[in-house]
């Protein structure tokens, strides 16, 4: 495996690959947990080459705090990279992607507006502009995210169909404890208490779930429902709750199709998303 921190050896690198060489690319920001090797496992086995990007990136925080305190464990996640095959480690620091004077940034109009990117101001703006860049350094055929990250997965596929990026967005399934506290970097700042408190978010759109299933419609009582079940549990506050269409992401009317549930909570200071999607 070669560990890159340059743009320069990087793309020297990508412009080494044989002519008809599949290249996969999972973007991550490290501290790998098992959600991250699920894509990675699937990445390398679509892909001829695979590269693996690790980079904490600051413009996708709205709060240092939460930048600061991001799980980071450098060390781990490169052997870990090793013993999945991947090839090409890209470790840029801040000043390689964001040298002095930088001034660009890409941005997904409409889908950027709910969900998370009310709750997280630039947030999206943040995440588009650093998968952008890394792009067009890696020029890859497929790049893979993780659906747990479900408004991010949709904001990126459109980015790569506006801006005629020539890459495949590939979708994979959130990957859950045996509990099924969905896999995240940071359910690691959560003491076991309030790992099991966190849960309610999981239960709850579960309780959603299967209200669509038994023929419930109505997006507010399934929203009223949903809240209902985190608000019995002290330990969590709601950020968001939400029924949406799982497309476009707009508040439907009436629920139809393919149905998103989704929701943000706090157990303490640390913000955790999941969601389920129901197709009807
Ligand atoms: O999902 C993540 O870990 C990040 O948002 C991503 C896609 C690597 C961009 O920094």
């Amino acid at each position: 495996m070669r560990e890159i921190s340059d743009i320069d050896r990087m793309r020297s690198w990508r412009d080494g690959l044989w002519a008809d060489c599949s290249v996969g690319l999972v973007p991550t920001m490290g501290h790998f947990h098992r959600g991250h090797l699920s894509l990675i496992r699937r990445a390398r086995v679509e892909n001829d080459q695979l590269a693996v990007s690790i980079f904490v990136n600051p413009i996708q925080f709205d709060q240092q705090e939460d930048y600061r305190k991001y799980p980071r464990d450098h060390q781990r996640d490169r052997q870990l990279a090793q013993r999945e095959g991947v090839n090409a480690l890209f470790t840029p620091d801040e000043a390689e992607l964001y040298p002095s004077g930088y001034s660009s940034y890409v941005e997904v109009e409409g889908l950027t507006d709910c969900l998370c990117g009310a709750a997280r101001p630039g947030h999206f703006r943040g995440v588009t502009t650093v998968v952008s860049k890394l792009f067009n350094i890696l020029r890859p055929h497929r790049a893979y995210f993780g659906k747990k990250d479900y408004q991010q997965y949709r904001v990126i596929q459109r980015m790569t169909r506006d801006l005629n990026f020539d890459t495949q967005v590939v979708g994979c399934p959130t990957v859950r404890e045996e509990n099924g506290l969905a896999m995240s970097s940071r359910n690691q700042h959560l003491t076991p208490g309030q790992r099991e408190a966190a849960l309610a978010l999981y239960r709850a759109l579960q309780r959603g779930r299967r209200m669509i299933e038994q023929g419930r419609r109505d997006p507010a009582a399934i929203e009223r429902a949903m809240r209902q079940l985190i608000d019995e549990q002290p330990q969590v506050q709601v950020d968001y709750l939400q029924v949406r269409d799982a497309v476009d992401l707009s508040h439907p009317g009436e629920v139809a199709g393919e149905a998103l549930l989704a929701g943000a909570v706090y157990v303490s200071s640390t913000r955790l998303i999941d969601n389920v999607v129901v197709k009807i």
